[in-house]
This record gives C-alpha cells, sequence and structure tokens, in this order.
C-alpha cells in the first residue's frame, strides 16, 4: 500500500460509519462501539482512521438513545483532526450542507435500524450534495488504517465497487454435521473488510433495488454485485479485523499497547522517574514509604517522600499514562500532605485501569543519610504492600562528597519500573 493516493483524493467521498449494532457476541454490557477499549470508545479508535482519511463528508449511525453521545465524540474527533470546532447546529440528521472541498468534514449523527442493511440504507439517506463516492465501514473494524479508506476510495469507478480483502491463511474443510466433507481451494477465496466503496448513485439504486425484493444481503458488496454492480478488491489489512468478540477486544488492546508488533506478544515497558527534595528544618524525615525519626524532614507539597514520587513517575511513565503532577499535583488539593503509600496505591490503581499490570520497581537514592540499609527489607516490604505486592527493591548510596546530596543538602532519587499490558475485564 505505498502508491497511496493523496489524501485530496476523499474530497467528494462521504464515510458511513455504521455502530449501531448491540454487540452480543463481545456481550460487554454495552452497544458494541460504546464499549471501552484502552480508556476510549470503540467507536472514538474507529474514528481516527476515518477523520485521518479526510473525507468530505462523515456519516455515524448509532443505536437510538445514545445519539448525544455519539454527538459529543464526533465533535471531538472532528477538532481534533480539524482544528475546527463545529458549531453544534452542524452535527445533525437531516438536510446536510452540501460538502466542501476544503476545511471540516460535514458531520450527521442518525439512529441506525433493526438489520445492519438498515443503518446504511438510513445513512445513504442522508448524503450531503456533492459526494460521488460512498465507503461504508463497520465501526466495529476500529484499527483500520486510514491508508484502507483512501486506497478503497481511489478504486471506486462508475459501475464498480471496492472491497478490502486478505487473502486466506487457513487451510478449509467443507463440513457437514460432524463430517468433513471435501477441501475447499482457498486460492478462490479472499475475507472481506470495510470501508467497502461504491459509486454513490448506484449503491443508493442498489439499496432501492434491495428494499423493494425485501431481501437481506452479507454485506454492501453482495447487495451491490446483485443489482448488476461489479466489485473489485484492493488488498486489506490485518489491523482492519472486525472485534466481534471479547478475545477480539483483547487483540485490539494488544496492538493499541504494544504499539509494535499486530498480534505478537504483549511487549512489556519500562519507565524512569526522578525526584529530588531539599532537607528543610523541623519535622520528622519520611522516606521510602518510612518514618525516620531524628533526620530532617524534605520539603514538598505532600510528605517530600521522594523515593515514592520517583517511582509514581516512573510507573505512570513505562504505562503512558502522566506523569506525577498530573495526578498528584497542584492541582489536586486531596494530595497535599498526602503520604508517598497514598500515591503509589492510586498509581498502582490508574495503571490497572489503564490496563497494565506493574512487573518490578528499581529505585535508588543518593544522600549521606539516613543510613538506609538496616532497613532496607521494612521499605521494600511497605512499598511493595502499597503497590499490590509487585516487587520494590531499594537501595543508597553517597556520592563521594559531591553535589548538593554529598553537601548533605538534600536527597536525588532514581526509579526505574517495568510494566505489562493486562487483559482488561
Ligand atoms: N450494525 C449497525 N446496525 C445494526 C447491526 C450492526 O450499524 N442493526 C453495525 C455494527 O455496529 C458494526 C457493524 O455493523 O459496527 C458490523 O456488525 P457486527 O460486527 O455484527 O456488530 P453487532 O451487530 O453490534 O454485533 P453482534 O452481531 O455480535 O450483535
Ligand atoms: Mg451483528
Amino acid at each position: 500500500m505505498n502508491d497511496l493516493p493523496p489524501p485530496s483524493s476523499l474530497a467528494h467521498t462521504a464515510v458511513i460509519v455504521v455502530a449501531a449494532g448491540s454487540g452480543t457476541r463481545l456481550a460487554a454490557g454495552a452497544p458494541k462501539a460504546f464499549v471501552p477499549l484502552c480508556g476510549r470508545a470503540i467507536l472514538e479508535h474507529a474514528l481516527d482512521g476515518v477523520f485521518a482519511a479526510a473525507p468530505a463528508q462523515v456519516i455515524l449511525v448509532v443505536p437510538a438513545g445514545l445519539e448525544s453521545d455519539a454527538r459529543t465524540i464526533l465533535e471531538a474527533a472532528q477538532t481534533t483532526f480539524t482544528g475546527r470546532e463545529m458549531p453544534p447546529s452542524e452535527v445533525r440528521s437531516d438536510n446536510p450542507r452540501p460538502a466542501s472541498d476544503e476545511g471540516a468534514p460535514v458531520v450527521a449523527v442518525i439512529v441506525g435500524g433493526e438489520t445492519r442493511q438498515r443503518s446504511v440504507a438510513a445513512g445513504l439517506a442522508v448524503l450531503a450534495d456533492g459526494i460521488d463516492t460512498v465507503l461504508v465501514h463497520d465501526a466495529a473494524r476500529a484499527l483500520t488504517p486510514p491508508a484502507q479508506f483512501a486506497a478503497v476510495s481511489a478504486a471506486v469507478r462508475p459501475g464498480v465497487g471496492v472491497i478490502p480483502a486478505l487473502p486466506v491463511v487457513d487451510t478449509l474443510k467443507r463440513v457437514h454435521g460432524e463430517e468433513v466433507v471435501a477441501p475447499v481451494d482457498r486460492s478462490e477465496l479472499a475475507a472481506a473488510q470495510t470501508p467497502q466503496g461504491f459509486p454513490r448513485t448506484e449503491l443508493v439504486a442498489a439499496y432501492g433495488h434491495a428494499e423493494a425484493q425485501g431481501i437481506e444481503y452479507t454485506d454492501d458488496a453482495a447487495l451491490f454485485a446483485a443489482a448488476g454492480g461489479a466489485v473489485r478488491h484492493v488488498l486489506g489489512s490485518e489491523e482492519a479485523f472486525k472485534i466481534t468478540t471479547p478475545h477480539d477486544l483483547e487483540r485490539a488492546r494488544m496492538i493499541l499497547t504494544s504499539s509494535a508488533v499486530p498480534d505478537g506478544p504483549a511487549i512489556p515497558r519500562i519507565g524512569i522517574g526522578t525526584d529530588v527534595h531539599a532537607f528543610a528544618p523541623g519535622g520528622t524525615l519520611r522516606l521510602a514509604g518510612l518514618d525516620w525519626p531524628g533526620e530532617p524532614a524534605l520539603e514538598g507539597h505532600s510528605d517530600g517522600d521522594a523515593v515514592a514520587h520517583a517511582i509514581v513517575d516512573a510507573l505512570l511513565g513505562a504505562a503512558g499514562l502522566g506523569d506525577i503532577g498530573q495526578h498528584f499535583g497542584t492541582a489536586h488539593p486531596e494530595y497535599a500532605g498526602a503520604h508517598g503509600d497514598v500515591f503509589l496505591a492510586r498509581t498502582a490503581e490508574i495503571l490497572a485501569e489503564g490496563g497494565f499490570a506493574i512487573g518490578n520497581v528499581s529505585v535508588q537514592f543518593q544522600g549521606n543519610r539516613p543510613r538506609f540499609s538496616a532497613r532496607r527489607a521494612e521499605a521494600e516490604r511497605v512499598l511493595s504492600e502499597a503497590l499490590g505486592g509487585a516487587p520494590v527493591a531499594v537501595s543508597a548510596t553517597t556520592t563521594d562528597g559531591l553535589g548538593f546530596p554529598g553537601r548533605g543538602e538534600g536527597i536525588a532519587v532514581t526509579a526505574v519500573a517495568l510494566v505489562h499490558p493486562i487483559a482488561l475485564g
């Protein structure tokens, strides 16, 4: 897919994103497009690919009752990709204004039907003027690359619809009950994906034809072919798989979190955190989750536990979930004066919510005091407990009298953490 047309080739193309299904097989307690995937709805991921392809119109077809949620998601995607906020009046279901060749696409949210075919038909009814090519796309194929939209759209011709498809890799058998009846020649077969693209006028006519016949077709290409259209295929992509079952959702999550090898093993991620605090007169030192009577305290917005703070940054960094300032800083007065173990426990929760388990943490501080080795095991146990049991190793070193730790002005800490993507229930 290297010789792709420029994005401007979608200047007269509309994408109908069908997201009105109930997701029975996923069974995740909400209509499938609204099920969370790495902290965002499946639909939000799907719209990333759609808007990145820069079509002239985006029509989003959703279950009744979820129009307002869908509008919020659509407007956010619109703003992210075009840098332009849409006035609410432009996110509407009726009488869409003509598609323009420049700027943000026209968008619409409408309610779908009982079947996918009816949902697509509802989308076709609000095509804008000036659209000549229609791509019909399953929201459930949430990770479809933008280039796939461009490749399909570019191949559409008068009288010719286009589907992305992948060769079938498994050895196939025709079966009857428990009996294997015959082998099937897989070289004749391909697995169809979306978006499927068609010339507008002919697709609308084909839908009219199907409605008159009262026939439900397996996909838009079959419906188009039944009305006499030709259908060609271009190469699809592994990432455009349809999220149908809980296993598919897990596969999508693995791809998003490993950001490397689709379908490969979940790759652990590493993070680093540092923290420095100055000693302050008065108070009692709090470090590595322990009180140190007789030692000077460290300054800080919270308890000044630089070891705990460095661990928090290492963990959040490893998971790509922000940093300590974002989650616990001055914008969160509820954490003023809080102990480091409160930060650690909350950080473990943030990671779990984001789909990460903690592998291990290693942390070292530089400072002349406190004398640490006698309490190492105690500190490691307390820090590990605060993180829900993940192993934590703590060490201390002096700096040969050099720098601020060597002059006894404060403590510098470095932490590294390893985290693993996990299945979100
Ligand atoms: N779809 C739709 N309207 C319907 C049925 C399906 O818009 N009445 C959409 C789905 O939202 C999905 C796509 O068509 O994006 C493909 O359908 P499928 O994967 O079967 O999704 P669901 O029908 O939601 O799932 P299930 O069949 O497991 O209930
Ligand atoms: Mg279905």
